[in-house]
Order: C-alpha cells, then structure tokens, then sequence
C-alpha cells in the first residue's frame, strides 16, 4: 500500500515553518447553528490565525440543506468550504448555485452526472488542500461505493505528490463505517471527520500512520433537540409511528462543535483536539492553539 512517506512532500523544502492550522466544523443546524457560526467563526479564525476552515452545512437551511444565500454567509463569515450530505439538494436552488459556487461540496459517489463536484482543491498559505466529501452506504441511501470513490480521488491526487493537505468528511450513519474509512486512507489523509449523526464523539485521535481521525464531529445546533430538531415531532414519531406535522430547528442556544488539527509539512496531522462551544455541552478547545479570550 501506497503511504504518504513513500513520496516527496512539495513543503519539505520548508522545513521548520509552522504547521497548517485546520478547524472542521460539523453540520450547522438550522438558524441556532448559523447564529453561533457567525457569534465565533471569525473570532476564531483571527484568534488561532487558522490557515483554513471547513464547514459542514447540510442542515444549514430550516434543518434542511442550504440556500446560496446561507452558503455566501458562511464563506464570509471565514469558511472556506463548505461540504455536506444526504441532506445536500434538498434546498432545490442548489441543484443549480452548486454548479458555480467550487466551495460548496456534495458527496462524491453520487452518481455520474449529479450536479457540483464532491472533491476540489483550495489554496491556503501557498498549499494545496483537498478536500472531500463522502457518503456511507449503511442505513443510508446507498450511493456508490465510497471507499472505491475515495480510492479513485485520493489516486488523482494524493498526498505529498498532487496535494499538502487532505481532508475527508466522511458522512454516514454507522461509527463501523467512518472508523473503516479512517483507516483505510490512514497514512494518505492529513484527517478523517465523521459528520451526520450529530452527536460528538469522544475518539479523536492520530491513527498509526498519521491520519487524523474523529467518528462524529458533532453538529452545531441545540442539544436540547432531536439531533437538532424540536423534540415533540421526532418524539410522536417513534411514539405513535403517525407524522403529525413539520420537523422544525430547535431554536436554543447552539453549541458550535468541531475538530481542530495541526498538520505538518508531509501532509499528516501532529495535533487534534475538539472544540464545543456555547449552548449545553461541556466546553473544551485545542488548548495548543491557546485560551480563548472570550465567548
Ligand atoms: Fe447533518
Ligand atoms: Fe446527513
């Protein structure tokens, strides 16, 4: 198997320059996620001088998938990609502002011919960053064969070679399937983020050959919710097993949660730390990137 050490990195020449600073952050729900993006992302992003940020806004619009409008808000406000997941077109104008926006991703093993693009390369500090975006075939609607998808695009440009960083947001229901992923690029992947469950989970790590990895990012919504929806609805569902009417946001204070990660001059992640903040979950942050100085 092809690993990352097998190839010489275009940075190694720079050696000693600091490592690229990435924060993912995970699906934003609704007008709760958006409002605590925009409280803290630019803070952030000046405060931790981060080299690049992305994040996942496929609920970003009423819960369900994302307007151009919500879109250009969040490149402002400091994300320079977007990615998302099964909820991705269901907003119909991104059928068609998907085609023209390179920073918004949709899963890449759709099948041939969907609109947008499910991978692409941004500059960030003078590197190439890939990123992109997958979806799981477990209890899901079954795209194509995303380990093969991820071969394919990784194959096009890998790490060290074709690309100085690589992220991959991997969106799917199972913990199995997004632990399988993260290690099957492990090694030719700077990070591997879960997204879709919208619940953080407690595994981040570095896996053996240097991939950052965590199984769910978490989203960026009310914890006092159904994964970010109110509860009455979700509840009578599972309940009475009748819909009654609309899922809608819940609207209280959201916790913004993502991942932070350090990567080195071969394209592997040195450091990673969750980040939650505001709203009910406990707080933490990547303390190597310092205190924050304010809420
Ligand atoms: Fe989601
Ligand atoms: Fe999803």
């Amino acid at each position: 198997m092809r690993s990352s050490s097998d190839m010489r990195s275009p940075s190694e020449s720079h050696a000693g320059e600091r490592p690229l600073r990435l924060l993912f952050i995970g699906d934003v729900v609704g007008r709760a996620g958006r409002t605590a993006l925009f409280a803290h992302l630019p803070e952030l992003r000046k405060n931790w001088a981060l080299d690049f940020v992305i994040v996942n806004g496929e609920n970003a619009a009423g819960g369900f998938g994302v307007t151009e409008a919500i879109c250009d808000e969040f490149l402002q406000a400091g994300a320079d990609c977007v990615t998302s997941g099964n909820h991705v077109f269901d907003q119909r104008e991104a059928l068609v502002f998907i085609e023209r926006q390179p920073r918004l991703l949709r899963p890449v093993n759709y099948p041939p011919g969907t609109p947008g693009r499910g991978a692409n390369l941004y500059a960030a500090r003078g590197k190439q960053i890939l990123v992109i975006n997958v979806q799981g075939r477990v209890f899901m609607e079954a795209l194509d064969d995303p380990f093969a998808a991820i071969e394919r695009e990784i194959g096009a440009c890998p790490l060290g070679s074709g690309c100085d960083a690589l992220v991959v947001d991997m969106h799917a229901e199972t913990s199995s399937e997004k632990m399988a992923m993260g290690h099957f690029v492990d090694g030719r992947a700077s990070l591997v983020v879960g997204t879709h469950t919208h619940a953080p989970t407690a595994d981040h790590q570095i896996l053996v050959h240097g991939t950052g990895y965590i199984t769910d990012v978490g989203m960026t919504g009310d914890y006092d919710s159904v994964i970010g929806m109110e509860k009455e609805e979700p509840l009578r569902r599972f309940i009475r097993k009748t819909p009654g009417s609309r899922f809608e946001p819940a609207q209280g204070e959201a916790t913004l949660c993502g991942v932070a990660v350090e990567i080195g001059a071969d394209g592997l992640a040195t450091k990673i730390a969750p980040l939650r903040l505001g709203g009910r979950l406990a707080q933490t942050w990547p303390e190597f990137w310092g205190k924050l100085s304010a809420g």
